[in-house]
């Protein structure tokens, strides 16, 4: 097993990849803290896990308020340990706007959560992670990071701001043996991605231009990055953002 007797610390763990994350970890050996705003959905989490035979607690938590994410991680310490995995997964793709038609407030509201609240998850984990002598950090970006999307400049600017607060987080912590990286998906079967094409089904013309293998990707693509990057076969990695797009930067 790849996590064996490790604490790993999931944000956004109620649904989509950060669900199939947590279910892949506590698979290979970790101690799950699932996190999420939708407290029913984390302690669904935490359940289907210890229906499995793993170890998990489900906690309700708002990653981008300070008070949470120090409460999440006060949670994971007392129940399970020190987390040596913190996975920076929640996120929200906000309204489908341009500049021009978005109000302050929801461009502010996903700078909160998708910059802010791995910020904040960083800000809250690593001293305890320091005092556990090192570990891994994974946040998740998007290459909506590395390309623009039209009509989401908020979710653009956040995610490429997940990068760059990933190198410095590398630079500042790689003495205590910290590992930060930065998980780039591309387009993945979440519930998400129902939500932005309306529930509807994607249309093989649009499929292929966001996809050189002519596919959208499943959550356990991107959750098998993660495990890389959590575990010691990525010992050498930190500091870098790692594209899984089916190739939609290629072109
Ligand atoms: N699905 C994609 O194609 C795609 C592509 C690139 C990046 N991403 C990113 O991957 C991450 C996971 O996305 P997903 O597709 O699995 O989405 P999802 O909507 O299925 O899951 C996101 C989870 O985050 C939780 N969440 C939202 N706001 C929160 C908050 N303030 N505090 C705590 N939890 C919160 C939600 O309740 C939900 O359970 C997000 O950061 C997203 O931006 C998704």
């Amino acid at each position: 097993m790849k996590l064996a007797n490790k604490i790993a610390l999931i944000t956004g763990a109620g649904s989509g990849m950060g669900r199939v994350a947590a279910l892949m970890f506590a698979k290979e050996g970790a101690r799950i803290a699932a996190i999420d705003i939708d407290e029913k959905a984390a302690l669904e989490t935490a359940r289907m896990i210890e229906a499995a035979g793993g170890k998990a607690i489900g906690v309700k938590a708002d990653v981008s308020k300070s008070a949470d994410a120090q409460a999440m991680v006060a949670a994971t310490v007392d129940q399970l340990g020190a987390p040596h995995i913190v996975y920076n997964n929640a996120g929200i793709e906000g309204k489908a706007e341009s500049i021009v038609q978005m109000a302050d407030e929801d461009f502010d509201r996903v700078i909160a959560i998708n910059l802010r609240g791995v910020w904040l998850g960083m800000k809250h984990a690593i001293p305890h992670m320091i005092k556990n002598g090192g570990g891994s950090i994974i946040n998740t970006a998007s290459i909506a990071a590395l390309v623009g999307l039209r009509n989401s400049s908020a979710y653009c600017a956040a995610k490429a701001g997940v990068i760059a607060i990933t190198r410095v987080a590398a630079l500042e912590y790689g003495r205590y043996n910290i590992r930060v990286n930065a998980i780039c998906p591309g387009a993945i079967d979440t519930p998400m991605v129902s939500r932005i094409q309306g529930g509807g089904t994607m249309s093989d013309r649009a499929i292929h231009r966001i996809s050189t293998l002519g596919r959208i990707g499943k959550p356990e693509e991107i959750a098998k990055m993660a495990l890389f990057l959590a575990s010691d076969d990525a010992s050498f990695a930190t500091g870098a953002p790692f594209i899984v797009d089916g190739g939609w930067t290629v072109s």
